[in-house]
């Protein structure tokens, strides 16, 4: 039977729960064509092993495992890139999403008592009328309801609740947008509907927030660092670069940490002024390079031997940025402009120089393959009849 229904589950340290939600699953999807994606981050709790004995178990359990790889959005977006199921949905594993609402949220994409076609998108919404936040506490309601009304301004879309982990689409909607996801961060929905091409048809059913089953929540503080980039990058995104501002912010910081230890080897221990010139450059490079590995780039992350390699080409880079930083000013300040605006021009292309030289060398990005479309002469699978069987 064509698989009908595919849940994509992120995992991360999740051994408790594997095994009960699977049994719960079994019981509220029976009757329907499903299977289990299970996309794990390199467990270190045994996840990951006890998710291989289950793949090998029961045909309608997988094993995504990636290594060297993190994130709640490209955890699902990848997980659900991997079925070629038509419906997809896309829960916690943590027993927190309520998995008796699936069978109904796939009637109301399949359009099962509705008029027309059916829905492109049902979500599970905390907000949304009969719903529940459980044992939320008072705080992380508010952090929600912030996030919730910034999340709005984004998407203009009338979701109650744009933050929700649990939620299922048509597969024709995540090959629309799968291009554009921006897939950092945690916040796949809103990701998916500031992406998308066209006004989404969205349906919403109540949830009732349970309680964590085992083990604990992994979105701390950087999660909501990175929240915030993704809704600054989705307002602005397309006239300034998120990434382009926060290698400036990290550029300054390393101007003032350039300034700190010169002021410290020059002044406070009596180095030449070369000598202390040079090794507060060299350390204000290095941290600005540890800083963009772990911020800027943080999808790109350089490890080991490529942290290594990393780190030379981004001196080489800011060398020749510096170089160019000083013709431009130079040059400025010979026609006649005033120096604070040589000297900034000339900053200003050395920094959109280091930036653009590093995006493409130090950190480059993967290159995409080129994709082949063919519409209508897609060759047919042909079933190869057992001999003899004549027809
Ligand atoms: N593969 C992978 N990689 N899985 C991850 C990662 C990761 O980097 N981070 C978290 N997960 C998995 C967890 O194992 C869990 O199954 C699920 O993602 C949700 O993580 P929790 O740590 O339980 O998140 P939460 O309960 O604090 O947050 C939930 O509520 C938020 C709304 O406040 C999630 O549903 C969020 O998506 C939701 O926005
Ligand atoms: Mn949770």
């Amino acid at each position: 039977m064509p698989v009908e229904l595919a849940v994509v589950i992120p995992t991360l340290n999740e051994v408790g729960n594997i095994v009960p939600l699977l049994q719960r699953l079994d019981r509220v999807l029976a009757g329907i064509a499903w299977e289990a994606v299970f996309v794990d981050d390199d467990s270190t709790d045994g996840t990951t092993e006890l998710l291989r004995r289950l793949a090998q178990e029961r045909a309608n359990v997988r094993c995504l495992h990636r290594i060297g790889r993190s994130g709640l959005s490209s955890a699902c977006i990848e997980g659900m890139l991997s079925t070629s199921a038509p419906h997809i949905a896309v829960m916690d594993a943590d027993l927190q999403h309520d998995e008796t609402l699936l069978p109904g949220m796939l009637a109301m994409l399949k359009g099962e008592g509705l008029k027309g076609e059916g829905l492109d998108v049902v979500v599970a919404s905390r907000f949304a009328e009969g719903s529940s936040l459980g044992s939320f506490s008072s705080a992380r309601e508010r952090l929600s309801r912030v996030g919730i009304r910034l999340s709005r301004l984004v998407t203009g879309a009338r979701l109650t609740d744009p933050l929700s982990g649990f939620f299922m689409l048509k597969r024709d909607v995540l090959e629309e947008t799968a291009r554009t996801l921006s897939g950092q961060g945690f916040k796949i929905l809103l990701d998916l509907f500031a992406s998308a091409p066209r006004p989404l048809r969205l349906g919403e059913v109540p949830l009732h927030f349970r309680q964590r089953h085992s083990g604990t929540s992994k979105l701390d503080t950087l999660v909501m660092l990175e929240f915030a980039i993704l809704l600054a990058d989705k307002l602005v995104g397309r006239v300034i670069p998120i990434r382009f501002v926060l290698f400036v912010l990290v550029g300054l910081f390393g101007v003032a940490v350039h300034l700190s230890l010169l002021a410290l080897a020059y002044r406070g221990i009596g180095m030449g002024f070369l000598g202390a010139q040079f090794a507060a450059t060299a350390v204000a490079m290095t941290v600005n390079f540890y800083l963009n590995n772990q911020f800027t780039y943080r999808d790109r992350r350089l490890k080991g031997r490529r942290f290594l390699w990393g780190l030379a080409s981004f001196y080489v880079a800011c060398a020749i940025g510096a170089v160019v930083n000083l013709q431009v000013a130079e040059s400025l300040f010979t026609l006649g402009a005033p120096w604070p605006l040589a000297g900034l021009l000339g900053a200003t292309v050395g920094a959109v120089w280091n930036f653009g030289v590093s995006s493409t060398f130090t950190w480059a990005k993967p290159r995409p393959r080129p994709v082949v479309r063919p519409d209508a002469d897609v060759p047919r699978f042909e079933p190869v009849r057992p001999h003899g069987t004549g027809d």
